[in-house]
This record gives C-alpha cells, structure tokens and sequence, in this order.
C-alpha cells in the first residue's frame, strides 16, 4: 500500500497518538546510578570531567542513595576510591574496605530495599599501577597476569558479597574470572548472589572522566592487552559466550552508544538479561555540549537512553539516572 492511502504521519499528527505506537519505553527501574565512595565524612567533590558527579564519603553516599530509592531507580553500581593502594590491590577485598564499609551502612539503612546493591570486581582503582590485575615488569616490559589474578578478584567477589553485595559485576577482563568468582562465592555460601559479568568490554578512550573519578588511570602502558579491540564483534560474542559457560547470570556491555551495534548483535543471541553502561565519556561529552548551549540538555539526554534500550538493553547503567527518572517522573 503506497501513498496516498499510506500517510506514515498519521500517527505521529499528536502526542497520545504518538504515545500508543512509541515501541521502545524506558524505565526509572531499569536505571543503575554509578557512585564512587570515598574516605572522609561530609566528602562531596565534583570530579571535573564528569558535572554532577561526585566522590562521596559514605555517609554522603547514603544521601544519594536515599535519593536513587525515592526516584525509583534499579539499583546503584558501587566504586570505591581506597586510603591507600599497594601491589596486590588488599584494599579490594579488605573486610573494612571502602565499599564494603559502604555496603554495610547500605544495608542497615532504611528504606534502600528497593535498590539492588551492584558492586563492581576489579581491581584497578586498588593498584598502585592502577592495573586490573597483578602485574609482572621487568625494566623494558610488563605482563598483567592472568591466573594469578583470579584468586584475588574472587576473593574480592566474596569479601562483597559478605558485605552485603546483592550483585558482583567483575570488569576486569582476566580470562576465566567468572568461573574462579563462581567457585568461591559457592565454597563460601553465596550461590545466591549473582554474577553481572562486564563480558564485552571494550579498550575505549570513553572511560577517560572515570579514570579521574575512580582515580584509576594505569601509570604505565594501557588496557589493551585484556580489554578488547573496538572493531571486533565477532569477539564479543565470543566473550560473552564463554561467560555465559562459565556461570554469568547477566551481562553487561560497554561503553553503549559507540557500540550499538554490538549490544543488538547480543540481543538478537542470547537470552539472558543484558546490561549496556553509559560511560564517563559519553556522560562527559553530552555535559560538554549541554554547558555551551549546543545540544538540549533534556532531549538528548532521553535520546541517547531510549538508543540503548531501542538496541536490545534491559537496563542501563547511566550517570543520567537520577535525571531521567525526574523525567520520566
Ligand atoms: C574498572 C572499570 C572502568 C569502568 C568501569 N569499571 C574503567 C576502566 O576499565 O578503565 C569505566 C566506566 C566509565 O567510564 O564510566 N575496570
């Protein structure tokens, strides 16, 4: 049926008409709010790449939190800047680390049930390289190792959960992760929490501002011996293959909106919930445009949401929450 019995803009004439035949919907629920705890009382400081986005100290933390719950947001991905960092990255699985201190006060507070409880597995904002892994360097060359490394992210996957993590997100990119964390939150008691895996994580420059939020940059060379090259879809599927095998109950995908394509390829083949993460940089160039009056904030806030949703995303992880839920109202 060609024009003119055809009119496409029939039912685009008025908002409710464009409201019933809208095919992709977001939801306050399926956003996650990333947040970066630090060390400190009444701790609230801007990170200057990223406007709106704050290292907090606990109890400021808590505030935030109060917040997400009351907007009905899905949960909060917890980051945790350490005292101090050293070799073998002790302040990750530390009992009185950062974020597990701030998982505990989490969970004895009121009225935070609503939020699932994320914490992120790496890591890198705990070496004093600033790596993912242990690292193994000689004057002209380093290696991250791998297996080594297990052992240490799983312990880390544990020590969160036994402070209250309702889900562990390794976004380390060692092979074998998801196996190793699944084995020793089992050994521990913990086969009930699961496993958000970042198993299609790519080497980008888009987590530049978060490098300065989690003050994590690597002090030598780059990721991209364990992160995976940005041309490579094929890979990606590979990725998450072996996640899914080795026990990931949900995946997530990063950065999103230059990765699409890869979120729909995803989509399209694997049926288990699928996370996309909004990174820093993508938050920190729309803030860009919106501060020099280029780009309407609102619009193109929700734009670039309901792309990633439209991809194939069940939820997304956004330094936007906050805003779209007040949206979204
Ligand atoms: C830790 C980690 C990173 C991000 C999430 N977890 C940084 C990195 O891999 O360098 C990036 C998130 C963002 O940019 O918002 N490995």
């Amino acid at each position: 049926m060609e024009f003119p019995i055809t009119r496409m803009r029939r039912t685009r004439r008025t908002p409710a008409l464009r409201s019933l035949v809208r095919e992709t919907h977001l939801r306050s629920s399926a956003l996650i709010y990333p947040l970066f705890l630090c060390p400190g009382e009444g701790v609230r400081r801007e990170i200057g790449s990223m406007p709106g986005v704050f290292n907090l100290s606990i109890d400021e933390a808590l505030k935030e939190a109060e917040e997400a719950a009351a907007l009905g947001l899905g949960g909060l991905l917890l980051f945790g800047l350490p005292e101090t960092k050293d070799e073998l990255a002790t302040g990750a699985y530390a009992d009185d680390g950062i974020v597990q201190r701030g998982l505990r006060a989490m969970k004895q507070a009121s009225g935070l049930d609503s939020l699932a409880l994320i914490a992120d597995v790496c890591l890198c904002e705990y070496t004093s390289h600033g790596h993912c892994g242990i690292v193994n360097k000689s004057d002209d060359s380093y290696e991250i190792e791998n297996d080594s490394s297990l052992e240490l992210l799983a312990k880390t996957a544990v020590s969160l959960a036994a402070a209250g993590a309702d889900i562990v997100a390794p976004s380390d990119m060692m092979d074998g992760r998801v196996a190793a964390i699944r084995d020793e939150l089992d050994e521990a008691g913990y086969e009930q929490i699961p496993i958000l895996s970042y198993a299609s994580k790519f080497a980008s420059a888009f987590y530049g501002p978060f490098r300065e939020a989690a003050n994590s940059a690597p002090q030598f060379g780059d990721r991209r011996s364990y992160q995976m090259d940005g041309a490579n879809l094929r890979e990606a599927m590979r990725e998450i293959d072996l996640d899914l095998a080795e026990g990931a109950d949900m995946i997530l995908m990063k950065p999103a909106m230059p990765y699409l394509d890869v979120i729909r390829a995803a989509r399209e083949r694997f049926d288990v919930p699928i996370g996309a993460y909004q990174v820093s940089g993508e938050y920190a160039m729309l803030q860009a445009a919106f501060q020099r009056g280029w780009l309407e904030p609102e619009r193109a806030m929700m734009e670039s949401l309901i792309s990633i949703r439209r991809a194939g995303a069940d939820f997304i992880v956004t330094y936007f929450a906050k805003d779209a839920a007040k949206v979204l109202g």
